[in-house]
């Protein structure tokens, strides 16, 4: 058995003790008792990575089922794009360190709802109440916590949907409900948010008041456009010709069609 001297054991903490002692003969016996908890902790470090990334997938495939029910149902697709991370783990220590606590795995799961992150734009504002609400009401979801920074806007401007729900992920030994933080918002939002962000992470921004305020205001017209666009998609629903019996038929066809190819 070929083994790596500085990963003795393998992914999944196989590898004898015998095998191992047999290539550190020179170490001794507490050296080697530290080596092995260190890279234990790492493999736990690990599978609480791996399942946090599960949890991702089971949240994401729920917002993909409902952008296609959407999308046979109503001809439209609420949902523009799905994008998610998982946080990385230098963010994951500062986090723990700002809340006075110890880089430890059961700190992480404890304390932090954000390690598992899925951000979900929407072209429309009244979409955004509506996969929330769809999402919040399945059986295996459960909603931690929620903040409507849409109806309640940060002094900044900031607005998005923000709900932390907890999942529960299926594996072979073990089920774990883990948590996801979900932020859904427009485009408009989402375009807003991005350009806010890259200040945050500027150290001296010359005029950097003149800049905040501009982007506050920015805020609020995006705000009104959103309102705006909402409306005139509903007048123009509203205002549609009827269709005949045959157009509905081949509009169905087409897009059973559609649906099956994507
Ligand atoms: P964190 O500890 O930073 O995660 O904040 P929190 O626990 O108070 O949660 P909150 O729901 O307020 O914010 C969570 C996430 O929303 C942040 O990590 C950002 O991705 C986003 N967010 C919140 N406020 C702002 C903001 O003012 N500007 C931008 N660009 N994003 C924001
Ligand atoms: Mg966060």
């Amino acid at each position: 058995m070929s083994v790596n001297p500085f990963f003795p054991l393998d992914d999944m903490g196989a590898g004898t003790e015998q095998a191992e002692m047999m290539v550190f003969p020179q170490v001794d016996k507490s050296i080697y008792d530290r080596r092995k908890k260190m890279v234990g902790t790492v493999v736990d470090y690990k599978e609480m990575r791996m399942r946090y990334s599960c949890a991702i997938k089971e949240v994401r495939t729920k917002f993909d089922v409902l952008n296609s029910e959407f999308n046979v149902r109503y001809q439209r697709n609420p949902i523009t794009s799905i994008s998610s991370r998982l946080k990385s783990s230098t963010s994951i220590m500062n986090k723990l360190a700002r809340k006075q606590l110890d880089f430890t795995l059961e700190n992480v799961e404890n304390n932090l709802y954000d390690v598992a992150g899925i951000r979900v734009v929407c072209s429309y504002v009244d979409d955004i109440y509506v996969l929330a609400q769809a999402l919040a009401k399945q059986d295996d979801i459960t909603v931690i916590k929620e903040k409507d920074y849409i109806k309640h806007p940060k002094p900044n401007g900031y607005r998005s949907y923000h709900m932390i729900v907890s999942v529960p992920v299926f594996f072979s030994d073990q089920t774990r409900d883990m948590a996801v933080e979900v932020q859904i918002r427009t485009i408009a939002m989402d375009f807003w948010a991005s350009l806010e962000h890259q200040l945050k992470y500027k150290q001296e921004v010359p005029n950097q008041r003149e800049i905040v305020e501009k982007l506050t205001e920015c805020a609020h017209q995006i705000a009104d456009i959103d309102q705006q666009m909402w409306q005139v998609r509903r007048q123009i629903e509203l205002s549609e010709d009827i269709p005949t019996e045959e157009e509905i038929l081949m509009e169905k066809l087409s897009r059973i069609d559609i649906a099956i190819s994507e």
